[in-house]
């Protein structure tokens, strides 16, 4: 139908004869001649429609925007002083001839390039107008194009691409499973895969070695920026290799990723054990643009009668931390008020703070609520210990570890934003040596990643000190975000049997749960770990989207329906019954 896309036509074109398919993005009648801007996927092109031509300017006059329609032309150059060179076809135009209407279009439910009046939910619900606009097709093409290196890369180095079923049982990755109940085998439910964990290592049984597959995942938990029910993992696992080989192969498809793409070199990431991550940043991702750390001072503060400090100093899983921020003496009362109430979210019971106005007066140069309640020579080795200079502020946090590492790691972030102060180049990490397991909030010991995960000691160590034991598990981190996650996996079934035990999983649930696992270790499994990338996120960070709703074509709201299908919607009493459930009354479908 067409000779070309719009946004190919340029200056060698001139002189020849195009046929053009787009959508109407603009019309403008200017003294008797209409101008057309026509768009497709590749861009715009200017048509301009003369008098002269009777037929094709009465066809002309009659579209509107977001009609389809297919134009035939002369490509020229467009006048001296009618060039745009904001545009790729800015210095010519194609002189129309012909015009066909494909397509009629009602007015739009709004114009392309005023979507940031519109809220998200009307741009999700007429998705397919909001992915006209080139900022969104330009993420989908890049998308594409780096899955397609992710894929040329893998595929060179000896990965093979292999499909998981969707249909399965449930792979436990830290959320809600979403279920599909069978008609089959009724009041039996399959689980969509939180990830393809469990079929991947079982490859790994079958022999193939290396495998890779750009995979679907789904987790009903809480949506974030970062976060949606439904998205992709790039999945990675490879036999008889060790942490380093996966980490160093892994990170080179990273760094191939943004040299093609963006021509940056990430250079050799840093590796950073979690424990340091905890002490320094109060994350296990820290963003290391922000030159802000955490400094321990609970030495300092255990005799000193401000009981909002010394308890937490003098407790074994307290911390009492200061984070100085350079500049921060400038913020208003008011400004330290909301960074109060910020850090409450988070448990914080207060957010104690002193301004250093001028660090060469001594006392009479600081400002705070708190430095009363100490001796001066505390205070004298404190400033001395966070080597401040004037014009900063410190920020104090005195709680139960958790609390402080939670409220003053997400208060480094915001505080750094809201001054200005992260840094502009990408800063990639690996976060080392996580322990295996984590208290939840009853006490209970569960998996830092996932109960597959390799820990780095042996069995008798980790019975008896499951809450000190490493795993054998790494994570990418980038500018804060946590790209990926994955480890070296079990594969002795006693290793297998005893990281159960210590989650309390007894031997019947284990079985029932996980026994085709422990089947696949105990007939023959090799070593083998591998990683899980989130494109999704991969893609938000190399173009700049705020959020992985910007690079995914039909994403789900914050409370995870799709407004443009309506989905999830409600069932007929026929399916239902084939399906062998009953609805509770009170939710009873009309
Ligand atoms: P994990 O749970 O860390 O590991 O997931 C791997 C990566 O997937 C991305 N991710 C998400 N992206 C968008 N929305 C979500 N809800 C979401 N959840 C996770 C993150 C994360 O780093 N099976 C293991 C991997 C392994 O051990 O090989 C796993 O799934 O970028
Ligand atoms: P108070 O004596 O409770 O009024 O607290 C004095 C100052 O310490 C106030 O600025 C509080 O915001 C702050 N504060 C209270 N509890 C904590 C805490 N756990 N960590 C850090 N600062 C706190």
């Amino acid at each position: 139908m067409r000779s070309n896309y719009c946004g190919e036509v340029n200056g060698s074109f001139v002189g020849q004869s195009v046929e053009l398919c787009g959508w109407v993005h603009r019309r403008r009648d200017h003294g008797g001649v209409i101008f057309l801007d026509l768009r497709d996927r590749d861009g715009l092109a200017q048509i301009v429609f003369d008098p002269d031509q009777e037929e094709s300017f009465a066809a002309a006059e009659e579209v509107r925007s977001e009609f389809v329609v297919r134009v035939t032309g002369l490509v020229r150059m467009r006048p001296e002083g009618t060039k745009n060179p904001d545009m790729k076809t800015g210095e010519v135009e194609v002189l129309g001839q012909h015009l066909d209407i494909l397509n009629k279009a009602e007015t739009p439910p709004f114009p392309l390039d005023e979507h940031g009046n519109v809220g998200e939910d009307v741009r999700l619900r007429y998705r397919y107008i909001d992915l006209r606009r080139s900022e969104m097709s330009d993420r989908l093409r890049f998308r594409s194009q780096v899955t397609n290196t992710v894929r040329n890369f893998l595929d060179s180095h000896g990965f093979l691409d292999i499909e998981t079923p969707l249909l399965t049982k449930a792979t436990p990755e830290g959320a809600r499973d979403y279920l599909v109940p069978s008609r089959t085998h009724q009041s039996r439910f399959f689980a969509l895969p939180q990830s393809p964990q469990l079929f991947k290592q079982i490859l790994m049984a079958a022999g193939m070695d290396r495998y890779y597959q750009i995979a679907k995942c789904f987790r009903d938990e809480d949506l974030r920026a970062d976060r949606q029910p439904e998205f992709t993992q790039i999945d990675i696992e490879a036999s008889f290799c060790d942490e380093d080989e996966v980490m160093k192969i892994t990170e080179s498809l990273i760094t191939d990723v943004f040299k093609k793409h963006l021509d940056i070199d990430l250079g050799v990431f840093p590796r950073m054990s979690w424990s340091e991550a905890m002490d320094r940043y109060g994350s296990d991702k820290p963003d290391l643009r922000i030159d802000i750390e955490f400094v321990e001072i609970a030495d300092l503060m255990r005799d000193v009668e401000f009981k909002v400090f010394s308890a937490p100093a003098n407790d074994t899983e307290s911390r009492v931390v200061a984070l100085r921020v350079p500049g921060g003496a400038s913020l208003s009362r008011k400004a330290i008020d909301d960074y109060t109430e910020f850090v409450g979210k988070f448990g914080a019971k207060g957010l104690a703070w002193i301004k250093i106005n001028d660090c060469e007066s001594g006392m009479s140069g600081l400002q705070s609520p708190i430095i009363k309640f100490m001796p001066e020579e505390v205070i004298t080795n404190l400033m001395r210990r966070l080597a401040v200079e004037s014009g900063d502020i410190v920020f104090f946090a005195a709680d139960k570890e958790a609390v402080v590492n939670d409220s003053l790691g997400a208060l480094r972030l915001k505080v750094a934003e809201d001054l200005d102060l992260i840094r502009d180049f990408w800063a990639p990490l690996w976060v080392v040596d996580f322990p295996m397991f984590e208290r939840s909030s009853s006490g209970d010991l569960t998996s830092l990643h996932h109960p597959f995960t390799a820990p780095a000691c042996d069995i008798q160590e980790l019975k008896k000190s499951p809450s000190a034991s490493l795993s054998r598990a790494y994570d990418m981190v980038l500018n804060g975000t946590e790209l990926g996650g994955g480890s070296i996996r079990i594969n002795q079934p006693s290793m297998q049997a005893a990281v159960f035990e210590v989650l309390g999983i007894g031997e019947t649930e284990a079985r029932e749960k996980f026994g085709f696992l422990l089947d696949a270790l105990s007939f023959g499994c090799p070593p083998h770990g591998g990683i899980a990338f989130g494109l999704d996120r991969l893609i938000m960070l190399m173009t700049g989207a705020s959020s992985i709703r910007d690079v995914i074509a039909f994403p789900k709201t914050q409370s995870a329906a799709c407004p443009l299908t309506e989905a999830p919607g409600e069932v007929s009493t026929v399916q239902l019954n084939e399906l062998n459930i009953r609805l509770r009354e009170q939710i009873k479908l009309s």
